[in-house]
């Protein structure tokens, strides 16, 4: 008998033996000693249960935790899409979609509904659309917007968001697009207007200026770019400064005009006029 023979034969000898149920991180087996403490602990805890922590457990029930974005940022899976999804639109030459832009347009979304006068939840809900607006650029840029609600949905369910609030932030993240979408609520008119508002130097990722596209002139040219909303309420208004020696303003017009006429219907949803002000110049 060969000595591997001979420890397969008899375990004991080398020190080997079978796991206790304990050392497995099992259940002790079941005795007539363990059913009784098992019963005498269910019927301790449905005497606790009979009054107040009854209450506490109904209340929490009824009370979910809100999904804010705060969730979203701290998400892994949420981070690591926003992240590739810009390195993988920098490699095809698009202007920056990462982080930095998904946080602007929250925020932007955010005030706007605030400054309205809206209820805080609403604006809890454009922040999270605004912020996972662009996420489906981690799979295609073509119909980005859809994909993007897809992703949402994926990640709103898992975080527990409410169905009703993830049906309005599924709607309005696949709405964002002048090319077909719509503002179809208040919260996708919100992320309308901030996102197309977001023209801005810093976008540029194109480290050379030579070999610039129409996209990277014009937002290299924009030095600033803000969003008002009127102190009464009335007017939203986009504030572009341009450099005009970097980009004309006909150039800005040949890449925005769509996007300031979605932006326009979108202000018209949430019951206001806009204004496109380039220079100090109202131009639309
Ligand atoms: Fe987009
Ligand atoms: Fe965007």
């Amino acid at each position: 008998m060969t000595k591997h023979n001979k420890v397969k034969d008899d375990p004991a000898e080398n020190g080997h033996r079978p796991l206790s149920s304990e050392e497995i991180g099992l259940p002790a087996p079941v005795t007539a000693e363990t059913v009784a403490e098992g019963k005498a602990q269910a019927e301790a805890q449905a005497e606790r249960l009979k009054g107040h922590e009854v209450q506490t457990l109904a209340r929490v029930e009824s009370a979910p935790r809100l999904i804010t974005i705060d969730d979203l940022r701290k998400d892994s899976i949420v981070k690591a899409f926003i992240r590739r999804a810009n390195e993988q639109l920098k490699l095809i030459g698009y202007t920056e979609h990462g982080e930095r832009h998904a946080s602007l347009v929250a925020n932007i979304a955010h005030n706007i509904l605030v400054r309205l006068g809206r209820p805080a939840r609403q604006a809890d809900l454009a922040a999270m659309a605004g912020y996972l607006h662009d996420i489906g650029n981690v799979v295609h840029r073509e119909n980005h917007a859809q994909t993007s609600a897809l992703i949402a949905f994926d990640v709103l369910q898992r975080l527990g968001l409410d169905p009703y609030e993830t049906a309005l932030v599924m709607g309005a993240i696949g709405n964002h697009e002048e090319e077909r979408g719509d503002p179809v609520s208040e919260i996708a008119a919100a992320i309308i207007i901030a996102d197309k508002a977001d023209v801005h130097i810093s976008r540029v990722q194109n480290p050379d200026p030579t070999a610039y596209d129409i996209h990277d002139r014009v937002n290299a040219a924009a030095t600033k770019s803000f969003v008002h909303v009127s102190e009464d309420a009335k007017r939203i208004v986009i504030d572009l400064t341009i450099n005009t020696q970097s980009a004309t303003i006909m150039e800005y017009f040949e890449i925005f005009l769509s996007r300031m006429v979605i932006a326009r219907k979108a202000a018209q949803f949430l019951n206001t006029s806009f204004e496109l002000v380039i220079n100090g110049t109202r131009l639309y």
